[in-house]
């Protein structure tokens, strides 16, 4: 049985992608800082699957622990999650984001390099594209300028990988999300944001369970069909799905060059107002919410062209807006 290391393992998408893992016929392995999550989630995912990932609570910034870690364990592949990511924090404290979102990243690749282990999969973003001058979004779109720190780590991210994947005979792929949002059918693993929701999804949520009392919409005036802004929001379990798919073409020997990256969306585009309407279709709870104006670095509209990715992984999107604002509304009546 291949045994696959899953770094942030704890956390809103690692979670869900080991529960997928284990369902595929894979042993786990998670290390995680517990700095954005609780222990609990490990009982939640043995919950669901009946198999017990195995856990280590390490700090990737301390390179003796990694080396530590891979002393002690032998595995055939990584799907690296761990990394700091909310970007208003991120202009905030940028040398603690580099410190861990970069930091962690080269120690892993050392030890691969050291050991010659393969197959790593990079959690990436859209963000890398800013505002695409093209939508959908394709692969070929240009990497642009940063917006933030933490957007900047995932594009540096991505060169360190593609360079090491060049100079140690690695294979890498790395996954451009969209914007990962609801929550595991058995509502027994989700997204746990801590303090106030910097998200949209988590905001509406806790609006709807009264914990904030309104919603702001940030900003009615852009160039969409409505005026608000517009974002592809991928159910995160197909977004776990889409890690398997990854892992197995690197695994197969599938991959067509040492360093890929594909875009991972629904490729349907949904503005802010368009989604406060599906989650009361799918629920039947209506928002209070407000426009306010915009929010400092955001664009208008990010939406993926998932022709690649439903090619060359040959994996696709199975759940709607609705059913992930669905689930996203079970998980917090459940908080
Ligand atoms: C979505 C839309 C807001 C909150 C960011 C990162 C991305 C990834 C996901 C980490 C925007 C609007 C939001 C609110 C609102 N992060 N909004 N009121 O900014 O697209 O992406 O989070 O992995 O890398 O860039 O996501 O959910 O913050 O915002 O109107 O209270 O909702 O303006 O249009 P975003 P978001």
């Amino acid at each position: 049985m291949k045994k696959i290391l899953v770094t942030g393992g704890l956390g809103f998408i690692g979670s869900h992608t080991v529960v997928e893992l284990q369902n595929s016929g894979f042993d786990v392995v998670i290390i995680d800082d517990l700095s954005n999550t609780t222990i609990d989630v490990l009982a939640n995912i043995t919950d669901i699957t009946g198999k017990k990932p195995d856990f280590h609570k390490i700090d990737l910034r301390i390179k003796a622990d990694v080396k530590q870690f891979f002393d002690n364990n032998k595995v055939d592949g990584i799907i690296h999650f761990a990394a700091f990511k909310a970007v208003g924090e991120s202009v905030e404290k940028p040398l603690e984001y580099y410190e861990n979102n970069i930091g962690s990243l080269v120690y892993l690749l050392q030890e691969m390099r050291d050991r010659k282990l393969d197959n790593f999969i990079f959690s990436s973003s859209c963000t890398v594209y800013g505002q695409a001058d093209e939508l959908p979004i394709t692969e070929n779109a240009p990497v642009k300028q940063a917006e933030s720190t933490y957007g900047n780590t995932k594009q540096i991210g991505e060169e360190i990988i593609k360079e090491s994947c060049n100079a140690y005979e690695l294979k890498a792929i790395a996954l451009r999300y969209f914007n990962p949002i609801g929550a595991h059918d058995s509502i027994k693993i989700g997204e746990l944001p801590l303090g106030i929701p910097q998200n949209l999804i988590p905001f509406v949520t806790q609006t709807a369970a009264g914990i904030r009392e309104q919603l702001s919409v940030f900003g009615d005036d852009y160039p969409t069909p409505d005026g608000t802004a517009i974002r592809d929001y991928i159910h995160v379990v197909d977004l776990a799905k889409a890690h398997i798919a990854a892992l197995k073409r690197l695994l197969e020997n599938k991959n067509k060059q040492n360093f890929e990256f594909f875009n991972v969306g629904t490729g349907t585009g949904s503005s802010v107002l368009e989604v406060i309407n599906a989650f009361k279709k799918a629920t039947g709870k209506s928002l209070n919410y407000k426009i306010v104006g915009r929010r400092a670095g955001d664009i208008t509209a990010a939406y993926a062209d998932t022709t690649i990715a439903n090619k060359e992984l040959n994996w696709k999107t199975e759940k709607t807006l609705e059913e992930a604002l669905l689930s996203a509304w079970k998980w917090q009546e459940k908080q």
